[in-house]
């Protein structure tokens, strides 16, 4: 037992992400390999969220963001916006209590207008009911989308500076990112996108500037507790200069 903990402690010794942001992508395609409908794909994906959850937790990780639906995928046809919609009330409305127990804090970012009253509801109230929570924050993105966030950001500041609460020169990136939906936590350090498709598809766009990418084709109901490990060892081989030389960069992450 021990022996295993220690092993697993050097597969990490390279650092594990504060922030994890994942597109969980090929539920349709993990379907469409087994003659079943897309919303057989969908309703196996929920097994690996909660996977990953409970692995992101116990690897220490303060943040996963998983992006559940875009801005774009209200273009779907109707009947699977549905599915999805009803899948996305069930699980918060199963899985809230237990996640609660675990002490995770839930967060939903998105433009929630367009979603149902009854799912509004349901957010509202497992938000409430984690707020205070010390664990894993878990963020859930659905019916969000990157321009979306930056939008309403610049709308609030336009507001803000009409009514002389803010001053057009005061307006940095600390300020500005407050206005962001993620405002507060930190930015995603490794985006992961299962599915083999390499694009970010309008997800945290102004968060991800400096995230490391990591793409597996791995279909999302596939990806467990394993993949996740195999994609943070993997991140704490990466060397993050962030626009300075490597020496400094060593230097830096010395210090
Ligand atoms: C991801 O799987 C889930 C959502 C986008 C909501 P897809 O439904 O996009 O699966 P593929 O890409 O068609 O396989
Ligand atoms: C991205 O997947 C959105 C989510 C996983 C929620 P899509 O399947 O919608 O992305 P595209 O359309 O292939 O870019
Ligand atoms: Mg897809």
């Amino acid at each position: 037992m021990s022996n295993n903990n220690t092993a697993e402690r050097n597969r990490f010794e390279g650092g594990v992400p504060r922030h994890i942001a994942i597109v969980m992508d090929g539920n349709g395609r993990w379907a469409r390999a087994r003659f079943m409908p897309r919303h057989a794909g969908h309703r196996a994906g929920v097994s690996s969220v909660r996977k990953v959850v409970e692995t992101a937790g116990e690897l220490g990780v303060e943040v996963l963001t998983l992006f559940a639906f875009s801005s774009e995928n209200w273009d779907r046809p109707a009947e699977e916006v549905s599915v999805l919609m009803d899948l996305l009330l069930r699980t918060l409305q199963k899985e809230s209590a237990r996640l609660h127990e675990h002490n995770v804090r839930i967060r939903l970012i998105g433009e929630r207008s367009r979603l149902s009253l009854r799912l509004r509801q349901e957010i509202a109230a497992a938000e409430e009911l984690t707020a205070s929570n010390t664990g894993l924050t878990l963020v859930i993105a659905a019916s969000f989308g990157g321009r979306w966030d930056l939008l309403q950001a610049a709308r609030q500041v336009a507001e803000d500076v009409q009514s002389g609460l803010l001053s057009a020169d005061e307006l940095d990136e600390q300020r500005f990112s407050g206005y962001l939906s993620l405002g507060g936590l930190p930015d995603p350090d490794l985006l992961i996108r299962t599915g083999g498709e390499q694009r970010v598809s309008n997800f945290l766009l102004w968060h991800l500037a400096y995230a490391e990418l990591h793409f597996v084709n791995t279909l999302w109901p596939d990806f467990g507790a394993e993949e996740l490990k195999a994609a943070v060892e993997n991140f704490g081989g990466r060397k993050r200069r962030f626009g300075r030389t490597e020496e400094q960069a060593e230097r830096l992450s010395r210090a």
